[in-house]
């Protein structure tokens, strides 16, 4: 028997692959992570289905569960949202599976900073302003951030930063980040992309806490900051330049 570990997406319900659907409407148990997964996913579930919500759930509590059903020969679909190379305690998991040698599936999803980024309708790399992203975080209850990941030292690079989990500082976030970016440097606040309650807000470093400050923004909301989200005289990308095409399309490139 086999768990099959789901990206649920970000939030509307067509945005999962056509994998993850399929193996859900396969799976006689569904584990979903609590209120960031959409609700209408589980109408994918089978007649009969087993459906639990895991956040009120330990982390042997929910094993409890996986091995219960597998015992009882049945597969499940475990989901968390988004995709799930990021923050969806999937290592942890895995390793438990690994030790009880149970066969498990992975199936990504679409991140929420994918889905900002599309409702923000901006690339968040632009020639020559910023080739890179960085997914990051601030310390939480949880999870305290490790030395070497300080987000002063993530924004000495300049990149795209997608700071996740960290709304609830955005003034912090703002005063680490204003010295390498500079007051005036774009910051959009992207709150539950893809949802029917979607929200953004778009200013600067210097104007976005008092924003943020007159609207219900909480939790569920990713902060993006960078040149690129505001930029509109970066260059062409070489990749559709002529010239470009003549000397390196056909060569695999
Ligand atoms: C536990 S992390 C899960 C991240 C998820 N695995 C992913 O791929 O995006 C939860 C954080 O992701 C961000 N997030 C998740 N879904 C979001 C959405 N629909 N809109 C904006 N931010 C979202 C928020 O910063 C939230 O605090």
């Amino acid at each position: 028997m086999t768990v099959h570990f789901i990206g649920a997406g970000p939030g509307a319900p067509d945005l999962i692959t056509v994998r993850g659907r399929d193996l859900i409407a396969r799976c006689p148990v569904c584990l979903y992570a609590g209120s960031l997964v959409p609700r209408a996913l589980l109408d994918h579930c089978p007649p009969g289905a087993r459906i639990v919500d895991t956040a009120p759930l330990s982390l042997d509590e929910i094993m409890a569960e996986i091995t219960r059903a597998t015992a009882a020969g049945e597969d499940v679909a475990r989901l968390h949202s988004g995709d799930l190379s990021i923050w969806s305690a999937l290592g942890e998991q895995l390793r438990r599976l690994d030790a009880l040698k149970i066969p498990y599936t992975v199936t990504p999803g679409v991140p929420s900073f994918a889905a900002a980024s599309a409702a923000l309708g901006r690339e968040l790399t632009l020639p020559g302003l910023a080739q890179s992203v960085v997914l990051t975080r601030t310390s939480g209850r949880a999870s305290a951030m490790p030395e070497t990941e300080q987000l002063s030292l993530f924004a000495q690079s300049r990149a795209t930063l997608a700071i996740h989990l960290s709304i609830h500082v955005l003034d912090k976030v703002v005063d680490e980040l204003r010295p390498h970016y500079g007051d005036d440097c774009p910051v959009a606040i992207v709150y539950r992309a893809s949802w029917p309650d979607q929200r953004i807000l778009t200013g600067t470093l210097a104007t976005i806490v008092d924003q943020v400050a007159t609207t219900a923004m909480e939790r569920t909301a990713l902060i993006l900051v960078g040149r690129a989200l505001a930029a509109e005289d970066f260059r062409d990308s070489a990749l559709y330049d002529a010239d470009y095409q003549r000397r390196f399309r056909g060569r695999g490139e």
